[in-house]
Formats: structure tokens, sequence, C-alpha cells
């Protein structure tokens, strides 16, 4: 049943076999294209790529570098239209301009950069006969933002004097956004994304003497002299020894509203600092929504903010407002999970405890609400600009590295990735936990969290896991429980989404099973669940990310192709999708069935 069939699991494909082949790979009776490019025009007057032409004014109008997240905004009207935004996560300068030196980067090549990071919105339509999606360079909503871009700082802290810099006394109006990774469209039709590894960014943090500066520094990996890039030699806001406080300006979930293309984007205090994989909002039932939020870090947390108020349905300008500001007023949490197999029973060797699963119970301890702290010796304002130090003290669970965290809107369970770490066990560090179970944990975790009643604000949830990745062939991975002979093997889940009929697919990043990373789909209830199968793959050294799947086609970000060590402009290990001897480009692709049939129930 590959070409019209329907499946049995739900899933109408069959899965892809694991390969290293420079190209994306779908199911047989699919088709692919790309939809946009690193370079390809999105506003207006955008002059075509030209790779050894590049300039700031160029990419500032172009589609912008390293696409991450990837989200569907629908447009009202006729035919099948919608915005789509793309996160920008990084620049790699040696990859983007040949024989490319830190020391000798120039401030052309420093604002090509900028202009490569931050969004793009984008006009994206899907012709009905072919299947295939375009993108168009539409003059009304398409857009980008950049590390120059005006951002304001809403919610409880903003204003507060960690977040005044001598260029904004305000505290309130911030230039950019920084290492955009995932993300999430909410229910009031914008685009939430976090701003993950932007301590990157910054340098001369160990010149910093003061303690109580340093440790903070040093908590969100800040230490050392010159940046990886050298965007201190053109901005003194990069610099924290001249500007100590503009790096408290990043590290926020900052939300975007496509379908308003002069509204300016703001960076979310409420929902805490620390290094934001992205955000997913779910409408509890009683109206108030709910954010998830996970902090990419080795050791690191798992978040949730929970609205004061209620979520106003319908499309009226007075609702989308009121929605607007839901995410600046709340309760920002973080999670503790507690197993419920003896401690000896999680082995280290991934051995399932003897009551058959990962599994326990769990509370979402309050960290801050509006101006009132939770936590002894912080201030609510130093709770949200120092949330990873603030949650440090109330004894939260280490887990391994949370990547997305998304609620299921079938099933209001919350799925988190934990892509993976190679730290845990190791001298010094934290070993296998219940729901951490493996030392030197190279192939991650799904964890499935259920709040208690199915209620999303509640305070305490019982969860499983899901997936403990790696090749099904290792006595130290489960899927789920069912029949490892027919599943794919998976490795270092970091997106999650969700199909209409609530099956959860998952794309990777760094797949250590040695060939390309790709795109999953996994049933989560009845027979299948755990039958993880394989949906796509990326072609060399590209991360899976920002997938979309709708009934009848799948986007996915092709993130960093070629991405291998070795690598540079002058020795690009892939070439695509250009072919030939291109130079790589990471970009967004669709894939669609031919006969244009649904790709689930
Ligand atoms: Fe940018 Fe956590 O991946
Ligand atoms: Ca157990
Ligand atoms: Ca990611
Ligand atoms: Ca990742």
């Amino acid at each position: 049943d590959l070409g019209g069939g329907r499946r049995k699991d739900g899933l109408n494909f069959t899965a892809v076999t694991p390969n290293t082949e420079d190209r994306v790979v779908v199911p047989d009776g699919y088709d692919q294209s790309v939809v946009i490019r690193w370079g390809d025009p999105v506003l207006p007057g955008a002059p075509a790529f030209d790779f050894d032409g590049q300039t700031a004014a160029a990419q500032a109008k172009q589609f912008g570098y390293n696409n991450d997240f990837c989200g569907l905004v629908p447009l009202g009207g006729p035919g099948d239209r919608w915005l789509m935004v793309s996160n920008h996560e990084y620049s790699t300068e040696d990859a983007m301009f040949r024989g490319w030196k830190a020391d000798s980067t120039t401030r052309e090549q420093v604002e090509i950069a900028w202009a490569a990071h931050g969004m793009s919105v984008v006009l994206v339509e899907r012709d009905r006969r072919s299947g295939r999606l375009t993108a168009k360079v539409d003059r009304r909503y398409n857009r980008r933002v950049t590390v120059t871009s005006e951002f304001r700082m809403t919610g409880p802290a903003a204003g507060s004097d960690l977040l005044k810099t001598s260029a904004d006394p305000s505290g309130t109006k911030v230039l950019g956004t920084l290492n955009n990774c995932a993300g999430g469209v909410t229910p009031w039709g914008t685009v939430l994304s976090g701003e993950e590894n932007f301590n990157q960014y910054f340098a001369n943090a160990g010149t910093v003497t003061d303690p109580v500066a340093k440790a903070r520094l040093s908590r969100y990996g800040l230490s050392g002299g010159a940046s990886g890039r050298r965007w201190e030699k053109f901005d003194k806001r990069f610099d924290v020894a001249q500007e100590p406080n503009e790096v408290n300006r990043f590290g926020w979930v900052v939300e975007i509203d496509p379908l308003d293309p002069t509204s300016t984007p703001v960076k979310h205090t409420a929902l805490g600092r620390f290094k934001h994989e992205g955000a997913n909002v779910i409408i509890a039932r009683d109206g108030r929504v709910v954010a998830y939020m996970g902090d990419d870090e080795r050791f690191d947390y798992l978040y949730k903010f929970v609205s004061d108020e209620k979520y106003k349905p319908g499309n009226s300008k007075h609702a989308r407002e009121h929605n607007k500001k839901l995410l600046d007023k709340g309760t920002l949490y973080v999670a503790k999970f507690t197993g419920d197999s003896p401690a000896a029973e999680i082995t280290g060797t991934g051995a399932l405890p003897s009551d058959g699963e990962f599994d326990g119970t769990g509370e979402w301890i309050p960290l801050a609400a509006g101006n009132r702290s939770f936590v002894p010796g912080f201030t609510a304002e130093e709770v949200y600009v120092f949330t990873r130090q603030a949650a440090d003290k109330v004894g939260p669970t280490k887990m391994d590295r949370p990547e997305d965290v998304e609620p299921n809107p079938r099933n209001r369970r919350v799925y988190a990735a934990l892509t993976n770490n190679t730290d845990r066990g190791k001298a010094g560090k934290e070993g296998a936990t219940e729901p951490n179970p493996r030392p030197n944990n190279r192939h991650g975790h799904v964890l499935e969290l259920e709040e208690r009643r199915g209620d999303n604000t509640a305070t305490t949830f019982s969860w499983k896991l899901l997936l403990v990745c790696g090749d099904p062939n290792a006595a130290d991975t489960y899927f789920g429980g069912y029949d490892k002979s027919q599943v794919s093997p998976i490795s270092c889940p970091d997106n999650v989404a969700f199909d209409s009929r609530g099956n959860l697919w998952i794309s990777t990043d760094g797949n250590a099973l040695g060939s390309n990373d790709g795109l999953f789909a996994v049933p989560v209830e009845g027979k299948y669940r755990g039958r993880v199968k394989q949906f796509l793959t990326v072609p060399r050294g590209a991360e899976t990310c920002g997938p979309v799947v709708e009934d009848d086609f799948v986007l996915v970000s092709v993130q960093h192709p070629g991405e291998i060590d070795g690598t540079s402009a002058d020795t690009p290990l892939s070439h695509w999708p250009d072919g030939g001897a291109s130079q790589p480009r990471p970009a967004v692709v669709a894939a669609w069935k031919k006969d244009k049939g649904r790709i689930c129930g």
C-alpha cells in the first residue's frame, strides 16, 4: 500500500533506510523540493544569491543562514497560503566566506552575519495540482528580523536595572535576537522563538572580577576573552567588559506577530532567561495558557509558565491584542522528577527496572509570579534574569539537555526531547537517575509527561520515558515497549511536533549511529505505540529541525548541510541543494505524497 493506501499504524509511508547520502531521501511514493534556501529573496528588491559577492545589504533582504524552527501561520483567503516563520540560529563564517579567519574578519563580514541571523517571515503557497510549495516575495507580509532589529522587553523584569545599558537607559528596547533555535506557533497566530546559545556572541567575560557578576556569567557559559566571531570589534555591546548588561538582554523567549508586519517583536521576561530551546503553548481546560520550555544544556532543567489570564478565542483585534499579553503575567515553574523504582534498579545499563518502566511522578516548583519571588535570596527580577541560578536553589531535576518540550493537542500530554548527555556519570557529575537512566547518554531519550487529571496548569504530574534512543539491537534502548525488530534506529531527538492524529514526529540532531539525521514518526497511543518509523533523511552533515506536519505535506529545516569536521568554504563537504561544486545552503524542504494523499490517518 505504498501509493495511496492507508497503513494500519495510521502513518502512510514505508520507513526510509538510514544512509549517508548528500540529498534528502523521502519514502517511496513521496516527492520533495526546496521551498527556500539561504540567500533566496525575501524582501522586494533583494538581489539573487551570489556566494562570492555577498553583501550585508543583500543579506538583509534575503533568507538568513542556518534556519532552525519553521512554523506556519495560515493566511485566510483563497488557496493554500501561509506565513512561514523561520529562525536563523547562527552563522558559520568559515562556510560563508572563503579563507575566513576570526582575527582578520571584516566589518562587512560581521554585518553579513548580523543580517544572516534572526528570523524570516515568508509567504508560501501550495499548488494543489503539483503539491509543491513555493516562497513568494510578498510586499505586505514578508519580513526579516536581524541582529539590529528593534525588540521590546515585556513582563515583570522589563525596565529592570539588570537590563539597562548605555544605549538603552529604559531597559526595555533591545536590538536584535540571537541564536534562535526552536519555537512554536501560538493558538493566537504568533510565533515564539527561543534564544539559545547567546553566550557565544559576547566577549571578555573573563575580565570581570566582581564575584556575583562572575558567577552569573559563568552559570550561563560566559568566560574567557575574544568571542569566536569577533563582533565586539565592531559593536561594543558585545563586549561584556564595556557593556555588562547587554548580555542580560538575550536568552529570552521572543514573540513575533507575522500577521501584523509593522509590530515590534517582544522578549518575554516572565518566561525566564536561560538557553531557551523554544516554547510551546497549550490552552488549559480553564482557558489559561501554559508554555512548556527546555533549557538545552547538560544537567539543566525543564520549565513551564502558566498565565494568570485566559485565552480569548477568535481573530478580532481585541482578542489578539489580549492574547499577545498572556505571556506577560503568570507563574514560572521548574520541574522535579521522582522515579518510582528503587535506586538500585537504575543500574546505568539502560536495563528496565523491575516495574518495567522508567517512570514516576513529579512536581512543578514555583520560582516567581509577577513581582513575587518564591526563591529565598532572589528578588523576582533576579529570578527572571538569572533563572538558572534561582532554579538551582529549589532542587529541580538535572536533565540530559532538554530540547523541544511540546504538548500534544490530542492527549494534552507533554513530550520532551532529551537530546543526549555524554557527561552523565563522568567523574564529579551526576550518574544515572530514573528520568535520565544512562551514563554517557550518546543517543538521548524522549520523556512523556501527564499533568494531574490532564490539567496543564496542575503542579504535579506523572511521567514515563517513551523512547530510550539508539540502535534498537542494543540492550540499552527502549521503544515504548514495541517490538524492537520492527522500528527505525533513532539518535539524538531534538525537535518534536504532532500530526492531526496526535502521532509524535521527532527530528534529530547529531545522529551518533553514523548515518544522516532525519525525521521520524511514532504513534503514542494503541498497539503501535513506540513503533518509530523514519520518514526522511537530510544531507550529509545537516541537522533536521523545525518540522511542520500537515495532513498532506511536511516541512523540515535542513540546517548546516555539510557541517562536518574539515569542511569550509574552500573545501565544502556537501553540495546540497544546488549540486555540482556548489557551496551547501541551509534550506526549508517540503515533502508530500505524489498522489497528494494524507500522510497520517
Ligand atoms: Fe539549537 Fe538545542 O538546539
Ligand atoms: Ca519505574
Ligand atoms: Ca534544537
Ligand atoms: Ca540540538
